[in-house]
């Protein structure tokens, strides 16, 4: 499918397109607000969890927030997970961001050229999230079924396309990750993989803890691990989105965290298809200079 076919389908109804071709769903986020956070004062203790959709963030966010809260969640267990680390671009709650107490924990699908300017001068501290991009696509495309926001394509064919030509809420996977990689001298960063947090989580979270500077007790630590594994977060409703609203996620139609392992993109990519993605895909993701262990 040429693009220029697909584009004939799609008339991204849904979507805003920011500079850079990036894209962001209309209804939730405007382009004025995106700019205004250019001057969003930072705090050296801010946390921000960097991800393209689709990547592990939602994971990324509990762990954040068990870290803070030293895996007890004392006075937190009746608070969503969206509103103990909410995004910075869809302030869907309204809240007032600027006077949260410290430590005001965040998270963002933003391009690094399009956050707070402090957070680019190293104020403050990010956790990039990357996961192998097939199984970002994979995921992507079982979402959008029940993301009230996004377009829903029913025919992978047409998804892959969109993807691999960066028309995607989030915009290119390519630009995102080799945007942060290539500029993370100007951050406090710290890149994870959701591979090596499926294979190895407790590992994951110390390295997150010792990037923040917290140190938790071996029993601190062995709880966060509990309530971040997949089944725990599945049946926690305040840890996995199921009480967000009918008009985020039509929650009748699929589970946020679907089935969260490594190589689900086999099930659904044929052969032709994981080929079109690596003749497009695998030259271009040679040139970042990022240590992805995701083939293992
Ligand atoms: P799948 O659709 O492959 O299951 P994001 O939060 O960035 O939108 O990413 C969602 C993906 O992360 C989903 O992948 C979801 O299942 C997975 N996920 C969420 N929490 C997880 C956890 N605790 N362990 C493993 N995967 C998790």
């Amino acid at each position: 499918h040429p693009l220029h076919q697909l584009e004939n389908l799609f008339h991204f109804a849904k979507y805003a397109t920011l500079a850079d071709g990036f894209l962001l769903p209309k209804d939730v986020t405007t382009a004025e607000y995106i700019d205004s956070l250019e001057d969003f004062e930072i705090r050296d203790s801010d946390v921000f969890v960097a991800t393209f959709p689709k990547s592990g963030t939602v994971w990324s966010q509990n762990i954040l927030s068990l870290i803070y809260h030293e895996g007890h969640r004392d006075g937190t267990e009746n608070i969503n997970v969206i509103d103990r680390v909410p995004w910075l671009e869809y302030n869907i709650n309204n809240m007032d961001y600027v006077n949260r107490p410290s430590p005001r924990l965040f998270v963002t699908h933003l391009p690094h050229n399009l956050v707070p300017r402090d957070l680019r001068n190293r104020r403050g501290k990010v956790i990039y999230v990357a996961r192998n991009p097939k199984d970002v696509v994979v995921s992507y495309f079982h979402y959008s079924r029940l993301a009230a926001k996004l377009e829903t394509i029913s025919d992978f064919n047409i998804l892959l396309e969109r993807f691999l030509a960066g028309k995607v809420v989030s915009g290119s996977w390519l630009d995102h990750i080799g945007g942060w990689f290539t500029h993370r001298d100007d951050f406090n960063i710290l890149f994870l993989t959701f591979e090596e947090m499926k294979k190895d989580l407790r590992g994951a979270v110390l390295k997150i803890c010792k990037f923040l500077g917290k140190q938790l007790t071996e029993n601190e630590l062995d709880t966060v691990v509990e309530m971040a594994s997949f089944d725990n977060m599945k049946w926690d409703a305040r840890a996995n989105y199921e009480n967000m609203p009918e008009s985020f996620l039509e929650q009748g139609k699929g589970h946020f965290l679907r089935k969260g392992t490594i190589g689900d993109w086999k099930n659904t990519m044929t052969v032709a298809q994981s080929e079109r993605f690596d003749s497009v895909f695998k030259e271009k993701m040679k040139e970042l200079p990022f240590k992805f262990i995701w083939d293992i």
